[in-house]
């Protein structure tokens, strides 16, 4: 029983017992045939020293008997050497396989236990290698995950930390009398709502889109149109901070296969950081055209500009280059990180461009024409 368990528990044990199978088919097989043969070749023999041996009948059948009793002493010699032989291989190969299997098992373990910075060592280039490293892999992204899943949580921490404080203090104003409860206050209370409430919905939707759960319903449109409603839409904003918008849009603009309102968003989320981060008197332009087998949108505008060192970094969560400047205009550092997603939603790339701080910043999606989902 304890043997039969411990068989089908270890590797080491079943590469024993296969090894010691092939051996025990390998002797029974070499001693059947020796006993097969062994009579009929020892009667030529005995046949052809005939000569020498004179006609004995006895003296023949006695050296055939011996003869015999020495191929069955040599046979078993023999077999009990290829089964030591045996034991002693397999031992050194099983242990060689299963050294390395049960160290991924044991370091498995350990990150299960919350210990991402596990490792194995790569040993070898065989098919033990190639897995060994796989699961270093795995066991890299696991911790990658995990890093961005503290950081993540931190981050929303120190969003929610700075207008949760704003409200509590004037609260504790009205409370104390030193804050009049006039309109003003009220109103600096609500924008502080509002804040929250919109990082509340970035929160839900970065949360969609890096689960890779965007549903998009494609439709056949326009792209010079969703450029002109979003621009319609920011229109008013643009006009109170005295910034130009300048459309620069071809009359052959073809249709894309996309959903309407996640491009808008794109475009809002681009044209809206334009604006945000450019002084008034300066200009924005949307630009689109096809180039290739892509459509592409470009918005410049002639604002602050992003300095090479942050040019990398911008499209990552709450990343921002100026954090007071950009929780001014009510930002999170998310946007950019969702437009990213949508657009890769899309099958298209998302970059930026700026020469420097002060050098105003491009920004640049495209759209593939040739999609496989294209009906066009
Ligand atoms: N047009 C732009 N000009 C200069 N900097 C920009 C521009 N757009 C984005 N950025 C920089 O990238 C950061 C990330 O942008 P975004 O994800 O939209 O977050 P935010 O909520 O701060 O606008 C911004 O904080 C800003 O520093
Ligand atoms: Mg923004």
């Amino acid at each position: 029983m304890r043997l039969l368990t411990l068989l089908r528990r270890r590797l080491g044990w079943k590469l024993f017992l296969a090894h010691l199978v092939i051996v025990l088919i390998g002797v029974t097989v070499l001693a059947t045939t020796a006993e097969y043969h062994a009579p009929s070749a020892l009667a030529k023999h005995i046949a052809q020293m005939r000569a020498i041996l004179g006609d004995d009948p006895a003296l023949v059948a006695d050296l055939h008997d011996n003869f015999l009793a020495a191929v069955h002493e040599v046979l078993l010699f023999a077999a009990g050497a290829a089964i030591v032989a045996a034991v002693i291989v397999s031992t050194f190969t099983a242990r060689r396989i299963v050294a390395p299997v049960r160290a991924m098992m044991e370091a498995s373990q350990r990150i299960a236990a919350g210990d991402y910075r596990e490792r194995v060592r790569v040993t070898s280039e065989d098919e033990l290698g190639t897995l060994a490293q796989a699961f270093n892999r795995m066991a890299e992204t696991l911790e990658r995950t995990e890093q961005r899943r503290l950081e993540l949580i931190g981050n929303v921490a120190h969003e929610l930390r700075t207008p949760l404080s704003s409200i509590k203090s004037i609260m504790e104003g009205l409370i104390d009398g030193v804050l009049p409860p006039e309109p003003a206050t009220f109103l600096d209370v609500q924008r502080e709502v509002a804040r929250l409430q919109r990082l509340v919905q970035d929160l839900e939707e970065l949360s969609r889109a890096e689960a890779g759960q965007i549903a998009l319903h494609r439709q056949y449109v326009s792209l010079a149109d969703l450029i002109r409603s979003a621009a319609a839409r920011l229109e008013p904003q643009f006009e109170d901070k005295s910034v130009n918008l300048h459309l620069v849009l071809p009359e052959d603009l073809p249709k894309v296969w996309v959903d309407p309102s996640r491009v808008t968003q794109v475009l809002l989320n681009l044209m809206g950081n334009a604006l945000q981060y450019t002084s008034p008197g300066g200009t924005v332009w949307v630009r689109a055209r096809v180039q290739e087998d892509e459509a592409v949108v470009e918005v410049q505008d002639t604002g602050i500009g992003i300095s090479p060192e942050h040019l990398p970094h911008i499209f990552e969560r709450f990343y921002r280059v100026d954090k007071s400047r950009s929780r001014a205009g009510g930002g999170s550092g998310i946007g950019l990180t969702i437009a990213k997603h949508l657009v890769k939603a899309h099958d298209g790339r998302i970059w930026a461009e700026s020469l420097g701080p002060g050098q105003g910043s491009t920004f640049t999606f495209t759209i593939p024409l040739s999609s496989s989902s294209n009906p066009a």
